[in-house]
């Protein structure tokens, strides 16, 4: 190999100033140094060039340098031309390869063009002109095949990143809507599941029935991310939040000037969700003019925007959710019975929190958790009398009042260990009126102890209040004083 001697500095400096002026690389490897100089006077005023006397040595050079053309010659002691060119293959695929061929050696020749392992092939003796332009030309390919492998391969990797992405997202959004988040030992909550597994495979129309805090979001989103739609969008839409005619131009979309302040064309939820769910909340909260147009879409599968004169099909799959008795709805005929039909496919009704208070210790400690992590806090558990308050409590506000409890308890316990009473919301703390001695509510199921010493509870603080004070009220209860001291203590009833 024949490099011009530097020092280190001045080489480095060099090949600096080279590498901006002339981008390219191109090996030449002959044995014969005359050819050498020869093609390097010919390409080097425009490209860096590199050479080599023989096979070996120019894939030195290769494995050193940036190369982008090579130009061997065919005839070589040590390794013919094509030998060199296919170990060039083999470790540099993209360099843009060239034979020279003194005389026709022509077998190996074509077999080489044929299998496409040169780019094209010098003739001894050649012009200078076309060798220059064949070189320049190929370069151009070459620069353009290279970007576009790149951006090619940009493409695949940043396409990769966001399938990957997507497939988390939708991992994430399947995991925090999956029906493990759904708490419920208790057999009423295992038949809700058992008809939500079962349908979520359908296309069925679902009803959700249940009180406010039921669970009724959680069960639509479970039953949609657990069935074939779960690739395509999930919208959700309360029916009681908007006025009609805003809600029609949610749900259905509008054009342009179909209203005051329609400034837009505007796609409707039933296209957004187009392939997969809407989800319908407050149902019962909807007027008739809209009753009429869901019909028509429950019916037909079409929808038409306000103010368009076309209808467009939609396939969504429907669940819908209320927290009023339908069914006294229609009677009233404040909702239409044939929607009501159509809408009740399958119905799911959740049954209040009050009715499967076994679920609540479960529920507790699932809010705890996760109240705990969210506020840094370690709390164990709770006491056993607060545990008492919380199973005997009415929960009109079913799982979200009870996780809104929990929540405030974990957010005032400082440094307690435990949710005790105290930390409990008034109304859960004196759940007298609620429950008065002799009529205590509370589920049959219930624990014996528990609603014994919910009993106790009652019946102390009734004692204090009507006696004023604890000594009477342990003479009224008939027993010692120190008794009823320790009473308390132990089912956290403060003085
Ligand atoms: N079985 C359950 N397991 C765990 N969390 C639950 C369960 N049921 C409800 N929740 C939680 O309780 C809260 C209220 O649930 P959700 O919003 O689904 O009720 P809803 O029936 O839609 O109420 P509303 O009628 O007021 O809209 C949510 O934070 C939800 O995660
Ligand atoms: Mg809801």
């Amino acid at each position: 190999m024949n490099q011009p001697q530097q020092p280190a500095s001045d080489a480095i400096e060099g090949a600096r100033r080279e590498a901006d002026a002339h981008p390219y690389g191109i090996l030449l490897v002959d044995d014969e140094e005359a050819i050498l100089e020869s093609l390097e006077f010919t390409l080097g005023d425009d490209y860096r060039v590199f050479k080599a006397n023989s096979g070996p040595e120019g894939l030195e050079v290769l494995d050193r340098e940036e190369v982008a053309l090579v130009i061997a010659d065919q005839v070589m002691p040590e390794m013919s031309g094509v030998e060199f060119l296919e170990k060039v293959i083999e470790r540099k695929p993209q360099t843009i390869r060239m034979l020279l061929t003194g005389y026709a050696d022509m077998p190996s020749l074509v077999r080489a063009i044929n299998d496409g392992r040169i780019y094209r092939y010098i003739q001894k003796p050649w012009e200078p002109e076309e060798v220059r332009l064949d070189v320049k030309r190929a370069l151009e390919a070459w620069a353009l095949g290279t970007e576009n492998v790149q951006l090619a391969a940009n493409l695949a990797a940043a396409n990769e990143r966001l399938r990957a992405e997507n497939v988390y997202l939708r991992q994430e959004v399947t995991r925090k809507y999956g029906f493990d988040q759904i708490l419920g030992s208790t057999p009423a909550m295992q038949r809700v599941f058992e008809v939500m597994e079962k349908v979520a495979q359908t296309d069925a129309t679902v009803l959700l029935s249940g009180e406010t805090g039921t669970g009724k979001d959680l069960v639509a989103r479970a039953v949609h991310y657990a069935g074939p739609r779960r690739e395509k969008r999930f919208v959700a839409q309360n029916c009681g939040a908007l006025p009609d005619t805003l809600l029609e131009s949610e749900l259905f979309g509008h054009k342009r000037g179909a209203f005051t302040g329609a400034h837009a064309d505007k796609k409707g939820l039933f296209e957004v969700a187009h392939g997969g769910t809407i989800f319908l909340d407050e149902i019962g909260e909807t007027e008739p003019g809209m009753q009429v147009r869901l019909l028509r879409v429950l019916q037909d599968g079409e929808i038409r925007p306000l103010g368009s004169s076309e209808t467009r099909k939609v396939d969504v799959r429907i669940i819908a959710a209320t927290n009023r008795e339908l069914q006294a709805e229609v009677e009233s005929a404040r909702f239409r019975e044939d929607l009501y039909y159509r809408l009740r496919v399958v119905e799911i009704a959740i049954p209040p929190l009050r009715e499967r208070r076994e679920d609540i210790p479960e529920l507790a400690h699932h809010f705890l958790d996760a109240a705990n992590e969210k506020m840094r806090r370690n709390l164990k558990g709770f006491t056993n009398a607060a545990m008492d308050r919380l199973m005997a409590h009415p929960w009109s506000g079913n799982v979200r009042e009870l996780e809104n409890e929990v929540q405030r308890a974990v957010a005032l316990a400082g440094d307690a260990e435990t949710v005790s009473v105290d930390l409990l919301s008034e109304h859960l703390r004196g759940a007298r009126a609620e429950a008065p001695v002799g009529g205590i509510e509370m589920g049959v199921e219930q624990d014996l102890n528990r609603a014994v010493d919910e009993l106790k509870r009652q019946m102390i603080r009734q004692a204090i209040e009507e006696t004023g004070s604890k000594t009477r009220a342990a003479e009224r209860l008939g027993i010692p004083r120190q008794s009823l001291q320790k009473m308390m203590k132990r089912l956290e009833l403060n003085d």
